[in-house]
């Protein structure tokens, strides 16, 4: 026993000698070996909407500001949080609100010293081609509709599943902060919501609703409206995203002082991003001895230009009627662009409404500042709203119906001069902005999967969350969450990619 016990000791001894000299070797044989890497030297982020303006944010968080970041944008700063001009002032023509608890977009206001503009109250209605058929008492559609007898039951139970949904996809921001990421949308979702969460991404809203037992009519009379309100489709599309717009329905609506848009642009100032006017025509590979370059190519007034970059964040949605980017050399190539996207016309009028046409002969009797469209086939419009300028001024009221007003009216095609004719009595001017608004969801088709975040090693896509739900606050959630990636993955942070279970994980931690 005594002699065993000394062996391993001497023994001991004698082996440590060798992992000294190793230990000590180390430093000299591995410099600039695996260790933690250096950080990218150069970004490249393409598209400067929502999405694009936050990750170019989060990336700095995340890599420090020493990270080179140039933001190529073929059109406008902001995307589509834009603004129209009339008579001098401006009004939101693109998305117009977030909710309130849209987190990431709270933050970025309260960051860049930004103010929520003031609600100015009005009333709303659904018009039915022929009659308003349900007039709201106050501004939120929905909270009026909890009292509507005729629906009993079915408001309660919708009002559940959203706060439930809601609730949920709240914990996105706790992950967040704890910088864990998802490498793909599906995984993003399943640690919210479990299988549920991707499920709801395929089964229509119409059909989630039933099964809690929503009644078929409120579905047809309420539910169809706000869907076509808020995406200008059917309740056919999934119920997912069915629920964020629900969600937006329900009130605690706000929107910026001065225009939306003004995240973008304070997020890119805030960053001292390098905003390039130009449109990216194409990304290519480059393989070096070390490591994976990214050549975008460009195209600025007429010439071209390329550079090269250590990743590359691609904030456009890839769809047919986009400006198209090609991919040179990547494997694996891109999927398929998922489908179309869904054109909704944006109209800004300045004229007197022609009140008769919902049956209020008197303009003065006329109470309603929005009135969205039943989901009937001749219907020519989705939604009918007087709008207040982006600068709300001290005392500004709404303009009485009998008045000349700002009206944004969206509809599936262009009005033209004679609907134009039928909902307003007269008009000083008519802007148009076609916009590819949202996915076309039930054009998704069989293949009902949402598409890749990492395309290539290097080269991310934060656009294709939008075809599990399609708003500003989801381009936040998918910046923060491409930068996390990005970050986790440049750095070997495997811990904090794909974590299962982090609900019961975070709770523990704390
Ligand atoms: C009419 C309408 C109403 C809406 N209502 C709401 C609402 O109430 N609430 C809400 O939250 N959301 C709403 N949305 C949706 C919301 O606007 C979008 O989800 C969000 O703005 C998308 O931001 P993004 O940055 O991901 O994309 P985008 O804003 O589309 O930004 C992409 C940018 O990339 C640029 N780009 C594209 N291709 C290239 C290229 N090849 N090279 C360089 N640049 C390129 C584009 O010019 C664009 O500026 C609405 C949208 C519309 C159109
Ligand atoms: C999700 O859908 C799959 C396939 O349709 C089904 O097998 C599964 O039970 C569903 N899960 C939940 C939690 O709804
Ligand atoms: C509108 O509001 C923004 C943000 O507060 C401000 O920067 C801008 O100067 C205002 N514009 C006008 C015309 O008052
Ligand atoms: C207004 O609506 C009424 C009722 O639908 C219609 O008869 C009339 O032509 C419309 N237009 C004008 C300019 O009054």
């Amino acid at each position: 026993m005594g002699h065993r016990a000394i062996l391993p000791s001497s023994l001991h001894i004698f082996r440590m000698a060798p992992l000294l000299l190793l230990v000590a070797l180390v430093p000299q044989l591995c410099t600039g070996q695996p260790g933690p890497p250096d950080p990218p030297g150069r970004i490249a982020v393409i598209g400067a909407g929502i999405g694009g303006s936050a990750v170019t944010y989060f990336l700095q968080q995340q890599f420090g500001p020493q990270v080179q970041i140039d933001v190529y944008e073929a059109d406008r700063v902001g995307g589509r949080l834009a603004t129209l001009t009339v008579n001098s002032q401006q009004y939101e023509c693109g998305s117009p609100s977030m909710h309130s608890l849209n987190l990431h977009m709270q933050d970025f206001v309260k960051l860049l010293g930004l103010k929520h503009r003031k609600e100015v109250a009005g009333k709303s209605a659904i018009f039915n081609g022929e009659n308003l058929v349900l007039e709201e008492t106050d501004w939120y559609l929905l909270n009026l509709f909890r009292l509507w007898w005729h629906y009993g039951i079915s408001f309660l139970r919708l009002q559940m599943w959203v706060e439930e949904v809601m609730e949920k996809f709240m914990r996105i921001y706790k992950y967040q902060a704890h910088e864990y990421a998802f490498s793909t949308i599906e995984g993003l979702l399943r640690s919210l919501g479990g299988d549920h969460f991707v499920n709801m991404t395929q089964k229509s809203v119409g059909e989630s609703l039933q099964g809690i037992g929503v009644s078929q009519r409120f579905i047809d009379d309420v539910i169809s409206a706000v869907m076509k309100a808020s995406y200008g489709q059917s309740v056919s599309i999934p119920g997912f995203v069915g629920a964020m717009s629900l969600a937006g329905a329900q009130g605690n609506m706000w929107s910026i002082e001065g225009g939306n848009k003004l995240v973008c642009s304070g997020l890119l100032k805030l960053t001292k991003a390098n905003v390039i006017h130009a449109r990216v025509t194409a990304v290519s590979l480059h393989n070096t001895e070390k490591k994976h370059l990214y050549e975008v190519h460009y195209e600025q007034e007429g010439t071209l230009g390329s550079d090269f970059y250590d990743l590359v964040i691609l904030a456009a949605p890839l769809h047919k009627a986009g400006y198209p980017i090609t991919f040179l050399n990547l494997q694996p190539s891109l999927p398929e662009p998922m489908g179309p996207y869904h054109r909704v016309v944006t109209s800004i009028v300045h004229g007197y409404l022609n009140s008769s046409y919902f049956g209020f002969v008197d303009p003065k009797l006329f109470p309603f500042s929005s009135i969205l469209s039943m989901d009937t086939p001749d219907a020519i419009f989705h939604s009918l709203e007087s709008l207040c300028p982006v600068n709300v001024s001290v005392g500004f009221r709404r303009k009485p119906p009998q008045e000349a007003a700002v009206w944004r009216v969206l509809s599936q095609r262009p009005l033209d001069r004679k609907e134009l004719k039928t909902l307003f009595k007269s008009y000083y001017s008519v802007q148009v902005i076609e916009w590819q608004a949202f996915p076309s969801y039930a054009a998704a088709g069989s293949s009902k999967s949402l598409p890749p975040i990492i395309l290539h090693d290097g080269l991310y896509y934060l656009s294709g969350v939008e075809w599990a739900a399609s708003s500003a606050e989801m381009s936040a959630v998918a910046a923060k969450n491409v930068a996390l990636l990005a970050f986790n993955r440049w750095f070997g942070l495997n811990e904090k990619i794909d974590q299962q279970d982090l609900m019961h994980k975070l709770k523990t931690e704390l």
